[in-house]
């Protein structure tokens, strides 16, 4: 079967043609086409605009959509589904891509099927390792989730924690900037990280329970740049991230602990780290888990994760009604 992913939940407007196969126990897929657009227009703004944003996918829907197609070599009367981001995410940008699938969708007369954003980061996992066995527990870290879920099949998850404040990708950008650096600022600060050294104690936040917290850590940050006279940015780049990747890791070991499972997939823009993935590499064998990262275009938002889910859900669900609305907050 052959599906059209939609993504346009924050700053990036994403089409892809995905084919699926059922009649395995394990789907495989093979990715036609995978456009993405980044919105360059926030970074003079320190962090996206929704109004822009809006206003950016209306212009590069259509284009984007069509260059899917081209690039797939396929025609509209192809597909088998429109899969598309109905939440979460901002609620204009969302309405964008919603509108577009559901009007495709009447006019070809093909399945329309609403998809949770963030269980395209779970996907995001399946698509680069189609083999991977469940149960494993995934971790997505991005800049608008930070959640730890048990992935016990396709479509059945049971979520163990989420951030209760900024998501991870939000506190490497919160912090970039307070460094001075560009937006979005986790790529920066890793860079900026190369050449420093852990020589500043930020505190692990604390917290008993498998949610996450980055606000103290990132208040943190601020009251030493306020404070210190000659701030290193090299070593409060790095100092940050270690924390950052010691209270992750902390989070995870709590969860392979309780549920003796010790496949861990990383998804979301933060996954793209190197020094992330080192640290949890090392971590691994020392402490007999195993990791699994995407490849960097499945890390961060695509539409090629949507399709996906899309295939995933139509087979087991059927389609969404077209009367599905954008939600700015769901659950997984
Ligand atoms: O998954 P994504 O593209 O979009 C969301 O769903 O939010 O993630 C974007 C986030 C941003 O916060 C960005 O700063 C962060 O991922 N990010 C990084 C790196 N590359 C992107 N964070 C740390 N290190 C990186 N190398
Ligand atoms: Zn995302």
């Amino acid at each position: 079967m052959i599906f059209l992913g939609i993504e346009t939940s924050c700053d990036e407007t994403g089409a892809s043609v995905v084919v699926g196969n059922d009649g395995q126990k394990r789907t495989r897929y093979t990715i036609l086409s995978n456009i993405v657009s980044s919105q360059f227009i926030h970074s003079q703004y320190g962090g996206v605009i929704p109004e822009l944003a809006s206003r950016a996918h209306i212009q590069l829907i259509v284009p984007i959509v069509k260059t899917a197609l081209e690039v797939a070599k396929i025609n509209y009367a192809d597909l088998d589904g429109i899969a598309v981001t109905y939440a979460p995410g901002l609620v204009g940008s969302l309405l964008v891509g919603l509108s577009f699938a559901k009007a495709l969708s009447l006019s070809l007369q093909k399945p329309f099927i609403g998809v949770n954003h963030l269980e395209g980061h779970i996907f995001s996992l399946f698509l680069s390792y189609p083999d991977l066995e469940t149960p494993f527990l995934a971790l997505i870290i991005s800049g608008g989730h930070t959640e730890l879920v048990i992935i016990k099949d396709y479509c059945q998850y049971q979520v163990l924690g989420s951030t209760l404040d900024d998501a991870c990708g939000e506190a490497f950008d919160k912090v970039a900037r307070m460094l001075g650096l560009p937006y979005p600022g986790g790529a920066f600060v890793e860079k900026l990280a190369q050449n420093g050294k852990r020589s500043i104690n930020f505190p692990v936040p604390h917290l008993p329970d498998y949610n996450f917290s980055f606000s103290g850590l990132k208040t943190a940050v601020l009251y030493y740049l306020k404070a210190e006279k000659n701030p290193v940015p090299e070593n409060i780049a790095h100092s940050f991230q270690e924390v950052v990747f010691d209270f992750l890791l902390k989070k995870i070991q709590l969860a392979v602990d309780e549920y003796k499972i010790n496949q861990i997939g990383v998804s979301g823009g933060v996954a793209v780290n190197k020094r992330l993935r080192d640290r949890f590499n090392e971590y691994s064998t020392e402490h007999n888990l195993k990791f699994y990262f995407p490849e960097v275009s499945m890390c961060t938002d695509n539409a090629a994760m949507i399709a996906a889910v899309g295939f995933e859900r139509f087979i087991r669900f059927g389609p969404s009604p077209l009367s599905l609305a954008a939600e700015s907050r769901v659950k997984l």
